[in-house]
């Protein structure tokens, strides 16, 4: 176990800052850092999400940020798609018709790659494709920037993390430039983060989700990061988050989500957050600094 508080006393000290949370303003006036922005599912209220036209327009846009979602297809390959079926975001009914519920695990890459996955978004994006992992990664790494990826409904593919982990070291994405400040992995089950840590223990990891306080000391076994939807966050939560000491001797960080307006950002940051989620990351870089 590398279990290891930073606080002498947590329960003390999270008792008082339950008692005495710092105000909104506490983390400007004591020059904290501003919030990293990342681009959630890239720039996805500018471009349809998900695509390489998101990640293109994060860049445009100057974030070097971008998060996404990562499932796996029937024979095996590794796209990026939020969604557990192809519906939303795709032409895949007019395309595939009697195919429901067009789960993404139900389709080849071959089909999955006819499929237009920016009509729906709007007429400019008619044609974008449902791109592989492999090719988003070539494309942030095409822009320099920095990738948040989260393994999406990860018991729906047995064995994803160690072959979402073998498509980033085939890309180079775990070398040691990469793993120190461009990569941070994510889920929202414990058991996948646990395991990618497992398997690669210098790759940084995010838990998704607002785990009650007294559960913090075992994922911080496995966990550098926890990251909650912002309307489940307080300042006094984010502050015992950070009372923690990760598998990377840091203390955790805090990611929060989907934060697509200033008065939001402001809000967030003020509790201390080392990470906004949002569509618009222009509106919060604007903001918050960051
Ligand atoms: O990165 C946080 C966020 O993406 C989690 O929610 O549903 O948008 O994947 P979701
Ligand atoms: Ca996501």
């Amino acid at each position: 176990m590398h279990v290891r508080a930073v606080a002498a006393s947590t329960s003390a000290l999270l008792g008082s800052l339950l008692l005495f949370p710092t105000s909104p303003a506490g983390a400007a006036e004591s020059g904290t850092p501003q919030p990293r922005v990342i681009a959630h599912r890239g720039a996805s209220a500018y471009a349809p999400e998900n695509t390489l036209a998101a990640v293109d327009k994060a860049a445009e846009l100057g974030i070097d940020w971008v998060e996404n979602d990562v499932q796996r297809t029937r024979d095996g390959k590794l796209v990026v798609l939020h969604d557990a079926t192809l519906a939303r975001t795709t032409n895949v009914e007019e395309l595939f018709p009697g195919r429901e519920p067009w789960r993404v695990a139900d389709f080849t890459s071959a089909e999955i790659a006819r499929l237009d996955a920016g009509s729906w978004f709007g007429a400019a994006y008619a044609g974008a494709r449902v791109p592989t992992l492999k090719q988003y990664l070539r494309r942030v790494e095409a822009h320099h920037q920095k990738l948040l990826l989260e393994i999406k409904s990860p018991r729906l593919y047995p064995g994803i993390e160690r072959q979402t982990l073998k498509v980033l070291a085939n890309e180079g994405w775990l070398d040691r430039s990469h793993v120190r400040k461009r990569l941070i992995v994510q889920s929202f089950d414990a058991g996948t983060v646990r395991t990618v840590h497992e398997l690669k223990p210098a790759v940084k990891t995010g838990l998704l989700g607002t785990p009650a306080l007294a559960d913090l000391p075992g994922y911080a076994a496995f966990t550098d990061q926890i990251n909650p939807s912002h309307g489940s966050l307080s300042t006094a939560y984010v502050a015992a988050v950070h009372t923690f000491e990760g598998p990377h001797g840091r203390p955790l960080e805090v990611s929060t989500w989907t934060v697509n307006d200033a008065d939001t950002a402001r809000r967030v940051a003020g509790y201390g957050v080392d990470g906004i989620i949002t569509d618009r990351p222009d509106v919060v870089r604007d903001a918050v600094g960051g």
